[in-house]
């Protein structure tokens, strides 16, 4: 049995706390995953007793859980603090020591997981506090006594920002210690691309550019900016919300070598080598290989993305964002890979799409009349969410008199596991954070490798005075986004 570890949990008023966080350990707790006894621990500035956060937090409990909540309950406890304040810090740590004691244990040997909940800036000025007061060290990780600290996101705005925030934790952390999350890498079917690509030998030897065309991610919500959303948004846009973290987590996982192991830095090390190797495009690729658009009212949506509340009047900034990316390696060298993400699109799909290439003579069925691109007979979609599953899609010949094909689909969905519905990524996430598993965290330099990319394009876009586009919000995006696939590539795929 483990020593006991403290979950601290510091913006502990706000949305992520009672939406994600607490549900997450919760069921954690129902399912009982917890190698050892916890406590929980929220952390934020105003004043609130154990009672009034926990009756807060009960509101988001549902119905089936609430005697499991009874029970687990208990367990939370709550403490006013600035965060950034060293001496606030230090009335922290009287807290956590006597619940420690109470719990009969001494608190070096309790494990400590500091989930920073906060906004950015805070991120640096907490870590510092927590370090002066002695509370997180750079010292070894003892089995016992543990620190660790998980960072939200937006980790950085751009590079340099990036750069500054990792040098500002390795003052005071050790890269072990730290968790960058990135919940879609929490997402099972997300996990899935790494036992489906190797744990079978029937993918892999067709993974590459000999035997790929194209690769197509699409990460499409119908969300647009809801509540108050635009004031951060407006800043972020598409390339950094959602391209710059889990489109291109999603790239590495499909796209990188097998490791030798599921250690975590052997799966990191692959992760980061084709992060590394997306061409980082110059302002003359920019205009070819990616679109930027807004979204604009439709009879969808009354209000165009700039007349939402908290986007500035003139805004530029991208709530689509579609691109053909290139993965300069051996495995991968011409092979696009074609990346799209978006707000208030016409549906709400996370898709990736291998195509694979046709058969070498057409001996059976060429074009059909009018039509010059031959029928692309196989394609991989692993279907992230809300469906989840995989379909392999191949051609039969139509019974009857001449040989007429047409499109098959073996498939496989998660409904038909019988297990229920899958797990939020933010329970798997947070046991391995409390375990000390970072395989499924962001290493400090894949995160400054995916920022490179991003910011390459958008110097380009400055750099060009590139447009933005304009889409009917609840459309399938800008047509113009469908000139990124080439020839006989074919279009943006409408999801399952
Ligand atoms: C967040 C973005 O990281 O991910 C949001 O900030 C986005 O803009 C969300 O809506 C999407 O997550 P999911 O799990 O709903 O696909």
């Amino acid at each position: 049995m483990a020593r006991l570890a403290q979950i601290v949990i510091f913006g502990a008023s706000g949305d992520l706390t009672a939406r994600k966080l607490v549900p997450a350990l919760l069921r954690n707790f129902e399912e009982d995953n917890f190698r050892g006894p916890i406590q929980v621990i929220g952390v934020s500035r105003t004043e609130k007793t154990d009672a009034a956060w926990r009756e807060e937090l009960s509101s988001w409990i549902p119905e089936s859980q609430k005697a499991v909540w009874e029970r687990f309950k208990p367990l939370l406890s709550y403490k006013s603090a600035d965060s950034a304040d060293p001496r606030q810090i230090e009335a922290l740590e009287g807290h956590l020591d006597s619940l420690a004691l109470n719990a009969g244990e001494e608190p070096h040997h309790v494990g400590r997981l500091f989930y920073l909940a906060l906004a950015p800036g805070l991120f640096a000025p907490t870590v510092e506090a927590l370090s002066k007061q002695g509370l997180v060290a750079c010292e070894p990780d003892a089995a016992e006594g543990w620190r660790r600290v998980v960072v939200e996101k937006p980790f950085g705005t751009d590079l340099g920002t990036a750069q500054t925030l990792n040098h500002l934790l390795y003052r005071h952390l050790r890269e072990e210690q730290i968790f960058r999350i990135d919940h879609y890498l929490g997402k099972e079917t997300v996990q899935n691309i790494l036992s489906l690509r190797f744990q079978n030998a029937i993918f892999e030897p067709l993974w590459n550019r000999k035997h790929v065309e194209s690769v197509e991610i699409s990460v499409c919500e119908t969300v647009a900016m809801e509540g108050k959303r635009g004031a951060y948004y407006d800043k972020a846009g598409a390339s950094r919300d959602m391209m710059q973290n889990h489109v291109l987590q999603v790239l590495a996982l499909i796209a990188m070598e097998p490791p030798s192991s599921m250690r975590p830095d052997a799966v990191r090390n692959e992760k980061v080598k084709v992060l590394e190797s997306l061409r980082s495009f110059t302002p003359a690729e920019v205009h070819e290989h990616v679109v930027r658009a807004q979204y604009a009212k439709s009879d969808k949506r009354e209000r165009d993305y700039r007349d939402e509340y908290g986007v500035a009047e003139d805004s530029r900034t991208e709530t689509y964002l579609a691109m053909r990316a290139l993965i300069d390696n051996w495995r991968w060298s011409g092979v696009p890979f074609l990346l799209r993400t978006g707000k208030a699109l016409h549906k709400r799909f996370t898709e990736v799409v291998l195509r694979f290439r046709t058969p070498p003579l057409d001996l059976l069925n060429g074009p059909l009349p009018g039509d010059v691109c031959p029928l692309r007979p196989n394609d991989l979609r692993i279907l992230v969410q809300p469906d989840e599953g995989v379909r392999l899609s191949f051609l039969v010949k139509r019974p009857g008199a001449g040989m007429v094909m047409q499109h098959s689909v073996l498939g496989f969905d998660y409904a038909d596991l019988g297990t229920g519905p899958t797990p939020d990524a933010y329970q798997r996430l947070l046991l391995d954070a409390i375990n000390g598993n970072p395989t499924l965290f962001i290493r400090g330099d894949e995160v400054e490798a995916a920022w490179r990319f991003v910011d390459a394009i958008r110097a380009g876009w400055e750099a060009n005075d590139e447009p933005v586009h304009a889409y009917p919000a609840g459309s399938k995006g800008p047509a113009i986004a469908n000139e990124l696939f080439h020839g006989c590539e074919g279009i943006w795929s409408e999801g399952p």
